[in-house]
């Protein structure tokens, strides 16, 4: 690894499993001291302890990105600690795959706003004056192509959408203090979160043009580099990263069908 992180922290939400567990390992192989954040203590532990047996330097923290003054602890838990906060990845969340809105009740609707969205802004708001007085630094929010498109799972697309708007208001107001907000919109993961959906998996496969899932690995790249300095002049964009799904996903299948047409004509 080359030290793209050198003498920065981190912290990283949902980071016992998955893409924040890629996130953090990637991270602290390039320099960076990482604070992990869940609510699955026992996993994230593991983690953070398997990368400090890597010889980087590692915290584990129990914070439910819903809960503000959890948010707090941790902010200042980097400060203290690790003697500032540089990066801050809004990763952790939670899928609901219900295939009709009329099936989603108000409970569903609030938990789902509640962790992928209201999480987001509390730990922006948390880190961003730490941030500034670690002299700038870098978030990066993990959307969804559910935020690109409808979606049959309403919460999920409706706070994958806010994630959105929140990271372009995020980056106008912080630019003034040198923190630049992005996100990056993962297609299909091959992580737990879409574990026990064969059929959908199959199918997103089919859809995506480049035919399969993502590894974790391959969505952590990318949000290491908008969280280091290589991204220091990028604010406020959305990367999708997503096996060209929604740039092209529904014209390729439109053409392959097309073209199975006996004598086709397109
Ligand atoms: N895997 C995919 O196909 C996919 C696609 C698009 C977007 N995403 C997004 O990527 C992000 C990471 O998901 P993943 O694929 O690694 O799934 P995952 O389920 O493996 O990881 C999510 C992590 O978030 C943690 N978490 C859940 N609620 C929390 C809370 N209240 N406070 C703190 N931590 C909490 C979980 O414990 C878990 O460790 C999520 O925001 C998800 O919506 C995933």
């Amino acid at each position: 690894m080359s030290g793209r992180l050198e003498g920065k922290t981190a912290l990283i939400t949902g980071a016992s499993r998955g893409q924040g567990e890629a996130e953090a390992r990637l991270f602290a192989a390039e320099g960076a001291k990482v604070l992990l954040c869940d609510v699955l203590d026992d996993e994230g532990n593991a983690v953070a302890l398997a990368i400090r047996n890597d010889g980087h330097i590692a915290h584990y923290m129990h914070l439910d990105v819903t809960d503000e003054s959890a948010w707090q602890a941790a902010v200042d838990h980097a400060a203290q600690e690790f003697g500032g906060l540089h990066a801050l990845i809004n990763n952790a969340g939670i899928g609901l795959r219900k295939p009709s809105m009329l099936k989603t009740s108000r409970e569903d609707w609030q938990r789902v706003l509640d962790v992928n969205l209201t999480g987001p802004f509390l730990g922006t708001k948390a880190a961003a004056p730490v941030l500034r007085d670690s002299g700038g630094g870098a978030i990066v929010n993990i959307g969804s192509i559910a935020g690109y498109t409808g979606h049959f799972a309403t919460a999920y697309s409706a706070a994958k959408w806010g994630l959105r708007g929140l990271t372009k208001s995020a980056a106008m107001e912080f630019a003034p203090w040198n923190i630049r907000v992005n996100a990056v919109h993962p297609g299909i993961v091959d992580t737990p979160i879409i574990a026990g959906s064969d059929d959908f998996r199959e199918a997103m496969e089919w859809m995506t043009p480049m035919a399969r899932v993502a590894g974790p690995e391959e969505i952590a790249t990318v949000v290491l580099f908008l969280a280091s300095d290589e991204a220091a002049f990028v604010t406020g964009i959305d990367v999708p990263v997503d096996g060209g799904f929604t740039s092209v996903g529904a014209y390729r299948q439109v053409l392959q069908r097309a073209l199975a047409q006996p004598g086709s004509k397109i």
